[in-house]
């Protein structure tokens, strides 16, 4: 296999040859020594891997290789091996579960709805933040190439929630209107929403320690309170429903979105830690202090929506239950960030979640999958 500079001095100039070019510029690079073709001054623009930063590189970021973040094009990589699609998980026996006046308690009932009301709209807003967001920041194109991936993942997982809401039957303007209907949902938004706006903001740019702080505080926001904390009272939610052998179309979505979730979360905190080691002045005792409290009051946020989902004890679980999930799990993304944990000595009530964040997809998939769908049969060239 070639090299990289080997495949690329291979390969035609995109651009007519400049009738004459000054030697020096050939003597620049050595690679481009054999091409008489070579554009003037074009040996000048090649993508020196060192010169690469996440945040206010100079680099052509057109050019994926040479590759620096190679983190980064693995997890795009694992992401694309863990390609799925909504349609292929049958969803029968949840429709006649729910059909089935006797099928559901009210309070698992309350738990679906508000889940959904959560979820159908929390991944549009996690796509909006990445495509007219995080993504015009980042001047990495491995990492950007991860971005563009995990763009079309939450656009698959409001596919899948919408696709519940539909299979069940379930009155669409209420789930879809929860985020401004419902308080412990409105909540959660409205703490997120001014850090995805900053980022949208087509006026906001980078470069100052100012402004690099606000990108890397709604960074921090969107992986590790977003992703890393306000999903996980739902998708635990669900699971119990699953592992109860209820919901189990709905059930297997989620886990199929919580693998996903998990690689993102995973992705943003490799993303915060290189920009603080390649920006450390960014990472101040106050920017640290201002962080904590967010995370203080995000766990406050999903603790409020525990107990909004869960007036009573359902499915053995119970609000009491999250307060010590949600601060272990604080607690660990903290951690990974770099900061001490926030909770002393908190403990995983729910050590069966582990296990499904590492599922195996090939098994689940042959067990459920749906004969009738087939990937790329509507195409026909009669
Ligand atoms: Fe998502
Ligand atoms: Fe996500």
């Amino acid at each position: 296999m070639l090299s990289w500079d080997e495949e690329t001095a291979a390969q035609p100039a995109l651009q007519p040859a400049a009738p004459s070019r000054p030697q020096a510029d050939v003597a620049l690079n050595p690679a481009l020594v054999a091409r008489p073709d070579a554009v003037e001054g074009g040996a000048e623009r090649r993508v020196n891997m060192a010169d690469k930063r996440i945040i206010n590189g100079q680099t052509d970021v057109n050019q994926l290789v040479p590759f620096k973040y190679k983190w980064a094009w693995d997890k795009y990589l694992a992401g694309c091996a863990n390609h799925w699609m909504p349609q292929e998980i049958n969803m029968q026996r949840d429709i006649e579960l729910w059909k089935n006046p006797n099928g559901l308690t009210e309070d698992e009932r309350r738990i679906v709805k508000r889940n959904l009301g959560f979820f159908v709209t929390a991944d549009s807003l996690a796509a909006n933040n990445i495509v007219l967001g995080t993504y015009r920041h980042i001047t990495a194109p491995e990492c950007r190439q991860y971005l563009l991936r995990q763009a079309f993942e939450e656009a698959i997982h409001t596919h899948a929630y919408q696709y519940i809401v539909e299979s069940l039957g379930l009155d669409e303007a209420e789930i879809f209107n929860a985020y401004h209907e419902v308080a412990s949902i409105r909540d959660k938004d409205e703490f997120l929403i001014p850090f995805i706006d900053v980022l949208t903001n087509p006026e906001f740019k980078t470069g100052t320690v100012e402004a690099d702080q606000t990108l890397l505080r709604s960074l921090i926001v969107f992986a590790c309170l977003m992703e890393g904390l306000f999903f996980y009272v739902g998708f635990t939610q669900i699971l119990a429903l699953g592992r109860q052998n209820k919901m189990v179309g709905a059930a297997e979505q989620y886990q199929y979105i919580l693998r996903d979730e998990s690689m993102h979360c995973n992705f943003g905190i490799d993303l915060i830690n290189s920009i603080k080691m390649e920006n450390p002045h960014l990472w101040t005792p106050e920017f640290r202090d201002e962080i904590k409290s967010l995370f203080l009051r995000a766990v406050e946020l999903e603790y409020r929506y525990a107990e909004d989902t869960m007036p009573r004890g359902v499915l053995g679980l119970n609000a009491p239950m999250f307060k010590g999930y949600l601060r272990f799990i604080a607690n660990r993304r903290a951690q990974q960030i770099g900061l001490e944990a926030l909770f002393p000595q908190e403990e995983n009530p729910f050590p069966w979640m582990s296990e499904m964040i590492d599922l195996k997809k090939e098994r689940n998939f042959f067990e459920t999958r749906v004969i009738e769908y087939q990937t790329g049969g509507a195409l026909s060239w009669d």
